[in-house]
C-alpha cells in the first residue's frame, strides 16, 4: 500500500461518519494490466454466502469501542494462532484509537449479530493487542515487490473455546483438487459489506500460467515459488476476491480441510485507470495471488510449532 493511501485512510477515520473508510484494505495494484476477458461490471463477488467455517475468523476493527468494520478474513493454525496477511496491518491500525478483533464462530458478522452472540458459547471474540500479539514477516514490503512474504500471524492472547473448532493443517504438497476461498470481502464492485460470509470454489493454476496472465502488471517479473495463483467460481459464473477477503485461507475443504495459500492480491479492472482509495472491486479475469503456506512452513512453526503440515 502507498503513503499516499494510509494518510487517505487516516482522514478518514477521523471524519465523523467514517469509521468504516478504513476497512479496504485488500491490496489493489492499478497498474493497466492486458485485458485476457469481457469486462464485468458490478454482479462480481467473492461468492456464494456459506455458514460459519469451523476454522475461520473474521478480523474486525473498532474506534474507540465502537464497531468499524471486518477488515480482513483469517484461519485458525491452532487455538490461539491465527494465519493471515501482513498487509492487514498497515500503520494506521497502530494508531491508540483502533481496536482490532478476532471473531469467531459467525457466519454474519455484523454489529448486531456480534452483540447478539457476544454469550453464545459457540462464538469466540477475542481482543488482540497490534504492538503485542501481532507477527508480520520481516521481509514483508507491500507493492514495491509485488507483495511478496505477505504473512503474518495473530498470537491470541485467549484460545478459542468453541466447541465446534476445527484447526487447519496445512499443505506441505501441491493440491489441485476441491479447493476453495471464504472470506469476508465486500459483496461488489459499490463497496456493499458483506452480510454472511461467502466462498467460492478456486481454479488454481500453475506458475507458468500465473506469469504469462501477469505479465502485463509484472512486467514480466516471474511469479516466485512463494505464491500461488487461482481464478474463482460462484454459482456457475466467474467470481472474485474482494476487499476484506484478504489473509483467508485457499483451502481443500473436506472433514479436516487443508490450507494451500493466504489471500494476498488482486488486480483492478484494466478500464479503471485511478480507481476512488476505497475501491473494492477485482477483475475476475486476472488470477488472484496467494501467499504458498508450503513455502513458510520453517517461518510458521517457529512461531507456532504446533502447527500441522501435511
Ligand atoms: C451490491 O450489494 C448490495 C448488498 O447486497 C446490493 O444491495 C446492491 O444491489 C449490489 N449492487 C449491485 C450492482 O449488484
Ligand atoms: C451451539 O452449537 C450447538 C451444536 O451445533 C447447538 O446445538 C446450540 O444450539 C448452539 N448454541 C447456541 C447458543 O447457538
Amino acid at each position: 500500500m502507498s503513503r499516499v493511501l494510509i494518510l487517505a485512510l487516516l482522514i478518514g477515520i477521523f471524519s465523523s461518519s467514517a469509521v468504516a473508510k478504513i476497512s479496504r484494505l485488500f491490496n489493489t495494484v492499478s497498474t493497466l494490466p492486458q485485458l485476457i476477458g469481457p469486462v464485468g461490471e458490478d454482479r462480481i463477488t467473492l461468492g456464494e454466502p456459506t455458514t460459519a467455517q469451523p476454522f475461520a475468523g473474521a478480523l474486525v476493527f473498532y474506534v474507540n469501542g465502537k464497531y468499524g468494520d471486518p477488515f480482513c478474513t483469517s484461519s485458525l493454525i491452532a487455538p490461539d494462532r491465527v494465519l493471515t496477511a501482513a498487509h492487514c496491518f498497515p500503520p494506521i491500525m497502530y494508531h491508540p484509537k483502533i481496536q482490532l478483533k478476532f471473531v469467531y464462530g459467525l457466519s454474519d458478522i455484523r454489529e448486531a449479530s456480534i452483540e447478539e452472540n457476544k454469550n453464545n458459547p459457540n462464538v469466540s471474540i477475542i481482543t488482540f493487542d497490534i504492538d503485542e500479539d501481532v507477527e508480520i514477516h520481516d521481509d514483508y514490503k507491500g507493492e514495491s515487490n509485488f507483495f511478496l512474504d505477505d504473512i503474518a500471524i495473530i498470537e491470541l492472547p485467549t484460545p478459542v473455546t468453541a466447541p465446534g473448532l476445527k484447526v487447519m493443517r496445512l499443505a506441505k504438497t501441491e493440491i489441485l483438487d476441491n479447493v476453495h476461498d471464504v472470506g469476508w470481502g465486500k459483496m461488489n464492485c459499490t463497496h456493499a459489506s458483506p452480510d454472511t460470509l461467502r466462498k467460492a470454489e478456486a481454479n488454481v493454476i500453475s506458475q507458468a500460467e500465473c506469469t504469462e496472465r501477469l505479465n502485463g502488471v509484472r512486467g514480466g517479473i516471474p511469479v516466485p515459488d512463494s505464491q500461488i495463483c487461482s481464478f474463482f467460481k460462484a454459482m456457475g459464473e466467474l467470481a472474485a476476491v474482494s476487499s476484506g477477503d484478504s489473509g483467508g485461507p485457499l483451502y481443500q475443504d473436506g472433514t479436516d480441510p487443508i490450507q494451500i495459500g493466504v489471500l494476498s492480491h488482486g488486480y483492478f479492472y484494466p478500464k479503471i485507470k485511478d480507481p476512488p482509495k476505497n475501491w473494492a472491486c477485482i477483475n475476475p479475469y486476472f488470477p488472484q495471488v496467494f501467499v504458498r503456506v508450503s513455502y513458510y512452513q520453517d517461518w510458521i512453526q517457529k512461531i507456532v510449532p504446533s502447527a500441522q503440515f501435511v
